[in-house]
């Protein structure tokens, strides 16, 4: 019986929606640890709003909305692309995959100098529209442009996302022989879930109002960078410095005391690489600080590849 159930739940693990595009800084490989610091009152059905601020990939919010009856979910991002996609999804889900999918065929049917062409005009196309783009009204330009920007996301190097300080996304094509460029029935599938939930691009405060004691909030920040030459914080134009940290954690301090949501934030753990930085300890002196292992790549010697921890923070 115990058996039965247990592929049960993996069956229906491998059916939930996954995130769309590939996010420096993306949970995925962390779900699993993560999971086991939400706070009990998730499980027990007792958390009906879930706010995530920084949403980047999504990889917590779709496990999150998936696994627990939340009846309200809310995201945000700086970034206006990443957002615009979300919204895209949304509302005009069946347009994305049929531009999507044309692009796949053409990409796929091409030979690898076709491929390297197309690439880098779409390149192109996607950072001078990006000038004069009006990304407060979704519009056949807007299903253009997600379209664009999960293409390029899938087929660069190491599907990332990264942007000069212009903004111009400035990723190098990849070496995928096949990749999967629009994966419809997951597309449908986040369409679905995001129906009910409520979409922003803005700074991370912009849900302050609607946060309570009902809510739970996870906050998964550009990382403070854990060595000199590390740019975890390559994101989009914003520079998340150690001023952006500071401001953030009494944000956090706001949402525990003010809001009394449940509080969940990650960042990276300045410790790997210098024992003696207690900046996070310092700043989250009345919270439960944890470690989770993770296995990113960090620029130093002082720390070993596949072998470093990120921080959990929790108020409860
Ligand atoms: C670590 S990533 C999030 C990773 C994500 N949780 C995932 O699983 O893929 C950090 C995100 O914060 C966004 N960001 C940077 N500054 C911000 C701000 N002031 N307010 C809201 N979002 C911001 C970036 O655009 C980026 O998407």
């Amino acid at each position: 019986m115990k058996q039965l159930q247990d592929s049960e739940n993996l069956n229906s693990s491998k059916n939930l929606a996954k995130p769309f595009i590939k996010w420096v800084g993306g949970k995925t490989q962390l779900i699993g640890q993560l999971e086991n610091f939400y706070p009990l009152e998730l499980p027990a059905g007792k958390i009906h709003k879930y706010f995530e601020l920084f949403i980047g990939g999504g990889a917590v919010f779709f496990e999150v909305i998936q696994k627990f009856p939340i009846e309200k979910a809310f995201i945000n991002d700086i970034n206006q692309d990443l957002i615009l996609s979300y919204q895209v999804i949304r509302y005009n889900s069946q347009e994305l995959i049929k531009t999507l999918s044309k692009l796949q065929e053409e990409y796929l049917t091409s030979n690898s100098q076709q491929r390297e062409n197309i690439f880098y005009k779409i390149r192109q196309e996607y950072n001078q529209q990006r000038i004069e783009f009006d990304y407060n009204n979704l519009s056949q330009e807007s299903i253009k442009r997600v379209s664009l920007m999960i293409f390029l996301n899938k087929t660069c190097f190491n599907g990332l996302y990264r942007t000069n300080k212009k903004g111009d996304f400035n990723v190098p094509i990849g070496k995928y022989k096949n990749p999967t460029i629009c994966n419809s029935d997951n597309l449908l599938k986040i369409s679905k879930i995001l129906q009910n939930v409520t979409i922003h691009s803005g700074n991370y405060d912009i849900y302050t109002q609607y946060i309570d004691n009902n809510s739970f909030v996870y906050l998964d920040p550009p990382y403070r960078p854990i060595s000199k030459t590390s740019s975890f914080t390559a994101y989009a134009k914003s520079g998340f410095n150690d001023d952006s940290q500071i401001k953030l954690s009494q944000y956090y301090k706001y949402l525990d005391q003010e809001c009394q949501a449940k509080v969940m934030l990650s960042n990276s753990d300045p410790q790997n690489v210098d024992v003696q930085d207690v900046f996070f300890e310092n700043l989250y002196s009345q919270y439960n600080i944890h470690r989770v292992s993770a296995n990113r790549m960090v620029n130093s010697k002082a720390a070993n590849r596949g072998k470093i921890t990120e921080l959990l923070i929790t108020n409860y």
